[in-house]
């Protein structure tokens, strides 16, 4: 029998689904609460409506831009995930070559189970660094300095998770790292020497602060020398508040779902964030980014570029780095030929009129 190789994202996830653990892949695969919001991210980006343009040359469609001062060939970044080791023996390492080859670049999660200096020390593209800032303030910022050392460009502030969300499937299943994976990058934390679960399903855990404020961004903005993206915002006074206080980009996100279920779709909290920054700093959305068309779509929105999460984690359990390749390479050629057939030749020309008023 010829084997078959997927021909877009959605072919992934039933292949990394078939290579990898029930509770790594309930683990991947899951929202929160009813996961509402997970299913209106999908739902709300299908919904919009394209209204290309025709008879314009697009004999040569270029995606390049310029983002936080790193020149990239397109706008779709890999989102920070954690845990990869739980999807693909080769973890992080698997990702970072596979983004490397496809030219996308990489946001390495706090939460890697390879160190942020070993993933570094494979990248051939680009690196950002996610990361909490931990109650043990003298931590964060060794692990801001780690990643400036390692070649990290800017780093992500996560802001939407004081607690965990309610995510059912990881209380079942008792999510937990098995013996041998670790949070590679918490190591001399006091709540991981603790040997505390990584998941506590409550209104609390070691590894979250849920007393942040805004103080913690004014921090970090006044402690790191990389620009400070944060990411989880989800209304125009928070993306407004976060620029006052030193924000190089906001990313519109609402964790895929994974958080506070019954927020809105990313698509639907993008133009209203896009409409309060006018243009002041970039913005990114991730949340169901899974066609060229829906790149489009967030690109006409506001989005100077889009992040995704749960696809390049089907090719990395389908595929390992040439699974994550792949699937940049598939997204990337899609964006080309949605964008010829709205008749746009630049990013520049992927404009609001794209789409169709409801
Ligand atoms: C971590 O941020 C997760 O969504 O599991």
């Amino acid at each position: 029998m010829p084997v078959t190789i997927p021909v877009n994202l959605h072919e992934y996830e039933p292949l990394a689904r078939a290579a990898m653990s029930d509770m790594a892949w309930e683990y991947l695969a899951g929202g929160s609460g009813d996961e509402c919001t997970m299913a209106w991210n999908r739902e709300r980006l299908d919904a919009v409506w394209l209204w290309p343009h025709v008879l314009r040359d697009v004999s040569s469609v270029n995606t390049r831009l310029t983002l936080l001062g790193v020149d990239l060939p397109f706008p779709v970044l890999l989102a920070p995930t954690g845990f990869q080791r739980l999807f693909h023996r080769d973890g992080e390492l698997a990702t970072v070559r596979g983004a490397g080859a496809s030219g996308a670049l990489y946001t390495l999660s706090t939460a890697a189970t390879t160190s942020l200096e070993d993933i570094a020390a494979a990248a051939t593209g680009q690196l950002w660094f996610q990361m909490y800032v931990q109650r043990d303030r003298g931590f964060t910022l060794e692990l801001v300095r780690r990643a400036e050392a390692a070649g990290c460009r800017a780093l992500v502030l996560t802001v939407d998770t004081p607690v965990l969300g309610a995510r059912d499937r990881d209380h079942r299943n008792q999510l937990e790292l098995p013996p041998g994976l670790e949070l590679a990058n918490l190591r001399g934390l006091a709540a991981h020497v603790a040997g505390g679960p990584t998941f506590v399903h409550g209104a609390s855990n070691p590894f979250l602060d849920p007393s942040l404020t805004w103080d913690a961004l004014d921090w970090l903005v006044s402690e790191a020398r990389l620009p400070v993206v944060v990411k989880g915002v989800l209304r125009a006074d928070d993306a407004v508040r976060a620029l006052e206080r030193g924000a190089a980009a906001i990313a519109v996100s609402n964790h895929g779902g994974r958080n506070l279920d019954t927020v809105p779709a990313a698509i639907d909290a993008l133009p209203v964030v896009a409409e309060a920054v006018r243009g002041r700093v970039p913005v990114l959305m991730d949340g169901g980014v899974r066609r060229g068309v829906d790149v489009v779509k967030a690109l006409a929105l506001g989005a100077t570029a889009v992040m995704i999460g749960r696809p390049y984690l089907w090719g990395l359990g389908a595929a390992g780095a040439e699974g994550v390749e792949r699937v940049v390479r598939l997204l990337v050629t899609e964006l080309e030929m949605a964008m010829a057939q709205c008749g746009s030749a630049s990013l520049a020309e992927v404009t609001r009129d794209l789409l169709r008023p409801l």
